[in-house]
């Protein structure tokens, strides 16, 4: 279990009323909810989700597949957001304030670990990524769907200036991190990976990758 203790940093106004609803708006659009379609209802067993904030991924789950659902986020605004949603959909949810980087469950507690645009906001990535090989049971799997660096130069120039701006409005959020090869480096093993530009969005903001990376 990790042992630093996490207390929620002060947010300021912006992070508790403008990022709920940014978050809310830009991470249902259609496109977006097409491709949380393809991982979510993959999760099986003991689940966690890590950056459960918002919940908007509940609408997916198969609850036929789920033995017991976990959920840790930060932000407390997101936090409430995430437990009605547990509870519309009559869920029984262990939702914790917390972060990725330091997650309050023992080694070897789940099945899966869902993740989705959350790589991309969170302090330390590798970190991240070792505590989910942590929390993950031998053969367990981590059902991955984030946005994050293009493969087009091009589309690059434009994520590297648009980043620094974004980050402050977006809540932390990169537009330049690796996915994929950010498990690989990790040392997960990539069963299954896909990837390419949404429809109807702006570049710099639209490159997606997704799939499932085996302990
Ligand atoms: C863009 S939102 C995505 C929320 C949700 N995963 C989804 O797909 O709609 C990013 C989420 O990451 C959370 N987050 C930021 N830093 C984090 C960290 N260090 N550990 C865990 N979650 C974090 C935020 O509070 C927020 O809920």
């Amino acid at each position: 279990m990790a042992t630093t203790a996490w207390h929620p940093r002060p947010a300021s106004w912006w992070e508790r009323h403008m990022v709920p609803r940014l978050i809310g708006c830009a991470c249902a659009q259609p496109q977006i909810m097409k491709a949380r379609s393809r991982i979510v209802p993959q999760a099986s067993g003991d689940v966690l989700e890590l950056g459960c904030g918002g919940g908007i991924n509940m609408a997916f789950f198969d609850p036929t597949k789920i033995t017991s659902f976990s959920g840790v986020d930060p932000s407390p605004a997101l936090l409430e957001r995430s437990r009605e949603a547990a509870q519309a959909i009559g869920l029984e949810a262990d939702i914790r304030g917390g972060v990725g980087e330091a997650l309050p469950f023992a080694d070897a507690s789940f099945d899966t670990v869902l993740i989705t645009f959350t790589l991309c906001s969170v302090d330390d990535q590798a970190q991240v990524l070792s505590e989910m090989r942590r929390v993950l049971r031998p053969g367990g799997k981590a059902l991955f769907l984030e946005h994050g660096g293009a493969p087009d130069a091009s589309v690059q120039k434009w994520q590297r200036r648009i980043e620094p701006i974004w980050k402050r409005i977006g809540g932390g959020c990169h537009l330049t991190r690796e996915i994929t090869g950010a498990y690989e480096k990790a040392g997960f093993k990539i069963a299954r990976a896909d990837k390419g530009y949404m429809p109807k969005s702006p570049r710099p903001f639209s490159w997606i990758e997704w799939g499932e990376a085996r302990v």
